[in-house]
């Protein structure tokens, strides 16, 4: 107990997760690897979940490599050898990240709009691409004295959360939202990622400076599997109450891998903090899978640095790497990181500033 209270005390207080400035003073800051990662593409594409379907069941933003494609089996596709450019500030890294769009649903007539992403964070090259991304981290233990972590192997894959929710999973929060007042619209909000402040819900409430999802994954590994018939069961949390307390692994999942995290920044001010909106207990958002809870929140992951690029960086974590600033790694501009984007496979609108009749796929809302 005071052993997770002084971690969530030292993750509140002195690494600001969101607030790049405060993390980038911290001593204890220097635990992760944190980078932006442009819009590579919007489409119904999931090469982890369904792979070799186009127009899968709902849709994603990607970033990343793009050597992502509808199919992506790990004997055929080697992201950094496949691709050309990647969408991520870090060029030997071509994994692909993607998430769930987010829709609005007009309650004056029922039709959706793509929920617009921003950029996150205040410090000049976090701030990327000004319609879309996902931030980026990749974290060490953050106690005990073993900071060693292991990476990925070449193939490796995995999800965090579960679009099939439909009530707050048990343990600790790992997909969560934030509802960000106006004035924190820039930093992002302070504290820990999924603390007191963030929930498993969609926010019941107007957040005119958007809402910051966060998807915590896994920190142990089986050290065998690249993959498992759920993309779950080959990873695992370590015991306890604090998603991102991963440094003791349990003798299942021994291996203790990069924790990686994800922010996705979305845009609901506006016309969509309008307070009518939000009235008895109703609110208008949706996940492009009919999700109006917001407790299928989920993330996907598929490895793709180049080989001992990611190595090198959590090993130099401390020294000399830190969040965005590392010199075991190559950066290019986030100029460069935008104009790496990729055309639709599954080809179709997608609602950006377009009101849709139905969710893309005609997915029905639950
Ligand atoms: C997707 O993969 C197929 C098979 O490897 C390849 O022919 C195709 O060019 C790829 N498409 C894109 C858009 O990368
Ligand atoms: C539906 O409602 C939204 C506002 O919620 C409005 O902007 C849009 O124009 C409406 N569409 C139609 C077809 O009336
Ligand atoms: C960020 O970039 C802007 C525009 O290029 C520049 O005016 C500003 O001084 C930069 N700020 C920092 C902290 O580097």
């Amino acid at each position: 107990m005071a052993w997770s209270l002084l971690l969530a005390g030292l993750l509140a207080g002195t690494t600001s997760f969101a607030n790049p400035l405060l993390s980038r003073q911290s001593s204890r800051g220097s635990d992760f690897l944190r980078f932006s990662c442009s819009q590579l593409v919007v489409e119904r594409a999931d090469p982890i979940v369904n792979p070799g379907q186009k127009f899968t069941p709902h849709m994603h933003q990607i970033v990343g490599g793009n050597s992502f494609n509808i199919t992506m089996d790990p004997s055929t596709i080697d992201p950094p050898k496949t691709s050309k450019c990647t969408s991520c500030r870090m060029v030997e890294d071509f994994s692909n990240y993607w998430t769930a769009s987010i829709y609005f649903q007009s309650p004056e007539n029922g039709t959706y709009k793509r929920v617009p992403q921003f950029a996150n964070g205040q410090l000049n090259g976090t701030v990327m691409d000004q319609t879309g991304g996902i931030t980026v981290y990749y974290m060490r233990p953050f106690s005990g004295t073993n900071k060693k972590t292991t990476v990925f192997p070449r193939g490796f894959r995995m999800i965090s959360g579960n679009p099939l929710n439909t009530k707050k999973a048990a343990g600790p929060l790992v997909n969560c939202h934030r509802c960000l007042s106006a004035r924190d619209r820039v930093s992002g909000g302070a504290g820990a990622p999924c603390d007191r402040s963030d929930t498993a819900e969609f926010p019941n409430k107007p957040c005119p400076g958007g809402i910051r999802v966060t998807v915590i994954f896994p920190s142990c590994w089986d050290g065998k599997n690249l993959d498992s018939p759920d993309h779950q069961s080959h990873v695992a949390f370590a015991p306890g109450n604090q998603a991102l307390a991963g440094d003791k692994c349990p003798s299942t999942h021994p291996v203790r891998i990069p924790q990686v995290m994800y922010e996705i920044m979305y845009d609901t001010s506006g016309a969509f903090a309008n307070p009518e909106y939000y009235k008895n207990g109703k609110q208008p958002l949706v996940y492009s899978f009919g999700d109006k809870t917001g407790y299928g929140a989920h993330g996907d992951y598929l490895f793709g640095w180049e080989d001992g690029a990611l190595q090198r960086a959590m090993d130099g974590l401390g020294t000399n790497c830190f969040s965005e600033v590392c010199t075991a790694l190559k950066l290019q501009t986030p100029m460069a990181a935008n104009e790496c984007v990729k055309g639709q496979q599954s080809r179709e609108e997608v609602g950006d500033g377009v009101w849709l009749k139905e969710l893309p796929g005609g997915v029905p809302v639950y």
